[in-house]
């Protein structure tokens, strides 16, 4: 089975489970999108408004500023893969509540399984949590971290939320500046191998 047909089995799931939390307050399911044999994944926190109006991940104003982040080191959002650790819209745009997280869990998890990724980044802090629960966002943002998950090494950057960067001049600087640093971190980790991950 191809990776589009195991998303698309993913997503079917999904839509099937009815113990997934915050279904009732939204109005659709907003699934992962983009380039499934994509090296970057990059991982949100949950729908909002746009997002739960359109059952697509980022087409809202951070949506807009993230595509031109993307833009800024010649990538559209086509060539990379972005989602969500929780795919229904919380409540007023509240944040997501550690339960909810866990329970689109092995979703997500499984989303990676299938794409595969050689780099994650997260955007913001509940994404970062999934991976470095103990990491200050304000200390780690746009490093590369060697991670052990689920029984393998993994590449992940922790990067602002683009919402706060749009709070915030001090963090869209920040938020600029680690994108444009991915360009060279990819290509580190597009020429290593996993077994020469203890090099990073
Ligand atoms: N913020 C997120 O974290 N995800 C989206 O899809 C949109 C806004």
């Amino acid at each position: 089975m191809d990776k589009q047909e195991q998303l698309k089995n993913l997503k079917e799931k999904m839509l099937k489970d009815q113990s997934l939390p915050l279904r009732k307050g939204a109005t659709q399911l907003v699934f992962g999108e983009g380039n499934p044999d994509t090296k970057i994944y990059f991982l949100g926190e949950a729908p909002g408004y746009w997002e739960d109006q359109k059952g697509r991940p980022f087409v809202g104003q951070a949506g807009q500023l993230l595509e031109k982040l993307l833009t800024s080191i010649d990538l559209k959002r086509e060539d990379v893969y972005i989602s969500n650790v929780v795919r229904f819209r919380p409540p007023d745009n509240r944040d997501p509540l550690p339960e909810e997280i866990a329970a689109f869990t092995p979703y997500v998890d499984q989303e990676i399984g299938i794409i595969k990724p050689k780099l994650i980044v997260t955007l913001g802090r509940f994404s970062m949590g999934k991976f470095l629960p103990f990491a200050k966002i304000s200390q780690v943002h746009g490093k590369l971290q060697k991670v052990f998950w689920h029984g393998e090494e993994i590449l992940v950057v922790p990067m602002y939320h683009p919402a706060a960067a749009l709070r915030n001049g001090g963090v869209m600087e920040a938020i600029k500046e680690d994108f444009l640093k991915l360009t060279q971190v990819l290509e580190k980790v597009t020429a290593i191998k996993t077994e020469q991950l203890s090099l990073i």
